[in-house]
């Protein structure tokens, strides 16, 4: 055997394609499995797509480029369990077309920024950052509270994020504009969004102006749902089967 192996050290291109062999033996074993299965997203409980004016928050965090100095991805180590939260799991990124896991951290990760400050906070945080954080370098978004969300084509937004495998239902489809309002509102009915949404789903002003829905309201909305769906004093990750 080792008579053998000192040939093979002799011979560059022997070695070579023998190099070429094993590494492809090690690719197949690896990446076949892959085509197999179904999903390699661990399903988690918890997990929904977002509700209307969470999608329309989470339109205006792309579109002003939120993600250029916010992560929204908790590596598994430990200073970052420590300071932000359980690491995030591949399902709690599962309806996010496109990810935000974002790879740049100028301001703190946002994972789980969900429920860690009131709404207030917030809205005075993207009025003007530096009146709650007199350091801050984010830029304001003051903007934002003053302009009504359009929502028009709310409905065809839910569509897009189906065909992009998104579960969206008929009903929730259907009810998109209605399930938005009543979601900003903290006098509607909350039966049918919860019936469509879950029971988590946060119903309130948002934005603290009754008069309109704003982009302030969408944005806040997605703000306070974000990292809260997974309860994690329950789950529970699955274990490799040989340590169960
Ligand atoms: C130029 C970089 C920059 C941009 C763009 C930016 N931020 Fe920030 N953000 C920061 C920095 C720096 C901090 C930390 C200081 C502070 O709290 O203001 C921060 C803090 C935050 C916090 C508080 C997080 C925590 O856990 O304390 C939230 C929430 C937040 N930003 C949301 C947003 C949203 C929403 C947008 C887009 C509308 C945005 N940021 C755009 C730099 C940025």
């Amino acid at each position: 055997m080792w008579k053998q192996h000192g040939k093979l050290e002799r011979h560059s291109l022997l070695l070579l394609i023998a190099i070429v062999i094993t590494v492809a033996i090690g690719g197949i074993v690896e990446i076949t499995p892959l085509f197999y299965l179904e999903s390699t997203v661990e399903k988690v409980e918890g997990m929904r797509p977002y509700t209307p004016l969470e999608l329309a928050g989470r339109d205006i965090y792309v579109r002003e480029g939120c993600y250029v100095c916010h992560s929204q991805m908790i590596r598994p180590l430990r200073d970052e369990v420590e300071r932000y939260g359980p690491y995030s799991l591949a399902a709690e990124s599962m309806y996010d077309h496109p990810f935000q896991w974002g790879s740049k951290r100028t301001g703190p990760d946002l994972a789980r920024v969900g429920g860690k400050y009131s709404d207030a906070w917030h809205v005075d945080h993207l009025r003007n950052p530096r009146s709650v954080v007199p350091e801050s370098v984010m830029p304001p978004y003051g903007f934002l509270a003053e302009k009504p969300l359009d929502y028009r084509r709310i409905q065809d937004l839910l569509r897009t994020q189906r065909t992009l495998g998104v579960p969206y239902s008929a009903a929730q489809i259907a009810n998109a504009t209605a399930d938005l309002e009543a979601q900003a509102d903290p006098f509607a009915s909350v039966t049918g969004l919860r019936g469509r949404y879950g029971q988590k789903v946060l119903q309130r002003d948002f934005d603290g102006d009754p008069q309109q829905i704003t982009e302030m309201d969408a944005l806040v909305a997605y703000l306070q749902m974000l990292g809260t769906l997974v309860d994690f004093r329950t789950y529970q990750a699955e274990a490799p089967a040989n340590r169960r």
